[in-house]
């Protein structure tokens, strides 16, 4: 049959090869390696192993069956899954030690400009997004080198008289700069029809919808992001006003002026059933003193769906009849360590125990589950929703409550003053005249497919962005103990950082909402709101060269699908401006650009 199987062991981006491989033209399924027989495998065209957090040589890690070599098939290994047909076909791989551990950007050569290569010049060179520690140090019998990176030769291999393949870059974010054209020649060598195509998305969907609710109707929260309210007009267009019902709880942790804004916007919908909840009280009453940025989300979660049954108890709803409907996309999924392999980084407030429990009973209802952000627009387009819904940045669902960090005391690396010494003379080394200076905070970030919960190091002095881009990545790849790089702006220097202890109050919500809207104002005033694909606006208690107060940092990315990202280049003159006018609220006292790409960091802070 003339579809792509996806073995998933655990990859950040599995669902990403996927969606890649279907906008290319052809149909393709993830499915869990451990589950999949040689036998269920033999219909495909192709077989790709994707990347994955575990490490081939380690006891009980996720393997396949070495059946799957006497198909015939096509496969190709990205990453672990290349790894992995070293290792199950008789090479060698081993852990990366200090240059074999490649994060971030790199550059490959091309050796066999044919086959997996084919259109490429020989001796090319292109960019490529390396994220691992392992690597393999030798090939299997009958396999040969495709292409090389300075710190790894062995980037691209291939046998072409059994068509295995193996790389170890992601061909499917967009900074490998020719991933497209790679997998599509993978899929020639499937020998693949290119017959695949999203239009059919909503007619499938209704039809599907349909299916699974029966005579149930749904009860469906919203957060008038785009997600949520493209799953709801879809199930509206599915199974009609009467049975759908929307929630839409105020938090406390809204935007300003956001509540009135989605009202509107679903009002001029036509959507009648829509309840507006206040849960002020209960969220920051839930809240209060809690500090764990997980232990957040969890509560959040978990209070959402406490007003969620009250709701429809008070307008007796029964849950024999109604169904919960939810927003989620992919990555919601895949980020809350959803299929089987991957590493929790966080937990979306939609996959918290209570809601996997009422999955697992047939009682939820995601249309949009496996489509990413992009797709999810395109749908909304479909649909005829206005331009300013469907190209509204994304928000989390727990709202402003994840981008207000919250501290007890100051949390310092071990030995931070030398680790600090050893970092200024690193820049030093690099050429650079910035200062650096660690943060006495965590933040979470993800590597190598793991969740990380590092410190920040902010950098002071003059500078420009082709330097930063160049410094934040080598940073972060030479010393494990920072996730994050920031540049100070206006600031010249950062004499004493100190934590202000607090947890989610309202005054704080008040000063991160006030913050966000400048910021976000400012954004369109410049005319970058739509390349900026989102733009987070994150409250630190961190007190800079004062006591008492807060910080500001500015999280400006450029993004595709949010599973990878790039740290928003903006007009410099522009970006001082809002630094000095957001310094003027007499809580802030330092305000920090963010310029680490994703990953090593996320694009939300938490
Ligand atoms: P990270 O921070 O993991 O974020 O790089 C990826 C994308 O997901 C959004 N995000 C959420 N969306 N509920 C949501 O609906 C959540 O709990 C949540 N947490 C993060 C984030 O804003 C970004 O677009």
């Amino acid at each position: 049959m003339n579809k792509i199987a996806i073995l998933d062991f655990g990859s950040q981006y599995a669902h990403l090869i996927a969606t890649r491989i279907r906008r290319l033209g052809v149909y393709s399924e993830i499915l869990e390696p451990s589950s999949a027989s040689a036998e269920s495998l033999k219909d495909y065209a192709g077989i790709i192993l994707s990347g994955g957090p575990s490490s081939v040589y380690e006891a009980g890690s996720p393997t396949v069956t070495p059946e799957i070599f006497e198909l015939g098939l096509p496969i190709l290994g990205i990453c672990y899954g290349h790894q992995l047909i070293t290792h199950l076909l008789g090479g060698k791989v081993e852990p990366g030690q200090g240059q074999g551990r490649e994060f971030g950007k790199a550059q490959i050569t091309i050796q066999k400009n044919e086959g997996l290569f084919s259109g490429f010049a020989s001796g090319e060179k292109t960019q490529v997004w390396m994220s691992h520690g392992d690597r393999v140090t030798q090939l299997p019998e009958g396999f040969e080198i495709l292409a090389s990176s300075v710190d790894d030769k062995y980037s691209a291999v291939g046998d072409a008289k059994r068509n295995f393949y193996g790389i170890q870059f992601h061909i499917e974010v967009v900074h490998t700069a020719k991933g497209n054209e790679i997998l599509s020649n993978f899929l020639n060598l499937c020998g693949a029809k290119r017959d695949w195509d999203l239009g059919n998305f909503v007619d499938h969907s209704i039809e599907a919808i349909k299916k699974q609710v029966g005579d149930r109707n749904v009860f469906m929260l919203i957060s008038g992001g785009v997600d949520s309210t493209v799953a709801f007009i879809l199930l509206v267009k599915a199974l009609g006003a009467d049975r759908v019902y929307g929630l839409f709880v105020d938090t406390g942790f809204m935007r300003s002026g956001e509540r009135d804004e989605v009202e509107g916007v679903l009002r001029a919908e036509g959507i009648q059933n829509l309840h507006i909840y206040e849960g002020t009280v209960e969220f920051y009453g839930a809240l209060k003193d809690v500090y764990e940025p997980e232990k957040k989300r969890e509560i959040i979660g978990r209070v959402f769906l406490e007003i969620q049954s009250k709701v429809a108890e008070k307008l007796k709803l029964s849950p024999e009849k109604w169904m919960l409907g939810q927003g989620t996309i992919y990555p919601d999924t895949i980020e809350s360590g959803g299929t089987k392999n991957s590493d929790k980084i966080k937990t979306h407030h939609n996959r918290v125990p209570e809601i996997e429990a009422l999955i697992k009973q047939g009682r939820v209802l995601e249309p949009l589950k496996d489509l990413y952000k992009d797709e999810v627009r395109e749908v909304g387009e479909k649909l005829g929703l206005p331009a300013s819904l469907v190209w509204r940045h994304p928000f989390p669902g727990p709202g402003l409550a994840v981008r207000l960090l919250c501290a007890q005391a100051e949390d310092w690396p071990e030995n931070h003053e030398e680790l600090q010494s050893q970092i200024n003379i690193f820049l030093k080394g690099k050429g650079s005249s910035l200062l650096g200076h660690i943060l006495p905070i965590k933040s979470v970030g993800v590597q190598g497919d793991f969740r990380t919960y590092r410190h920040p190091l902010a950098l002071t002095g003059e500078t420009t962005w082709e330097e930063l881009a160049a410094l934040a990545p080598a940073l972060t790849n030479h010393f494990p103990e920072i996730n994050r790089v920031l540049l100070t702006l206006i600031l010249q220097s950062l004499e004493s950082v100190q934590i202000t202890p607090g947890s989610l109050t309202p005054a704080r919500t008040k000063t991160l909402q006030e913050a966000d809207k400048l910021a976000m104002d400012w954004l369109k005033e410049i005319g970058r709101s739509r390349i900026v694909w989102q733009m987070p606006t994150v409250l630190l208690p961190v007190s800079v060269n004062s006591e008492g107060k807060e910080s500001i940092v500015l999280r400006p990315i450029v993004s595709e699908e949010a599973m990878t990202a790039r740290f928003a280049e903006l007009p410099m003159d522009k970006v001082r401006e809002l630094a000095k006018v957001l310094l003027q609220d007499s809580q802030i006292s330092a305000v920090f650009y963010d310029v680490t790409n994703k990953p090593p960091a996320t694009i939300e802070w938490e």
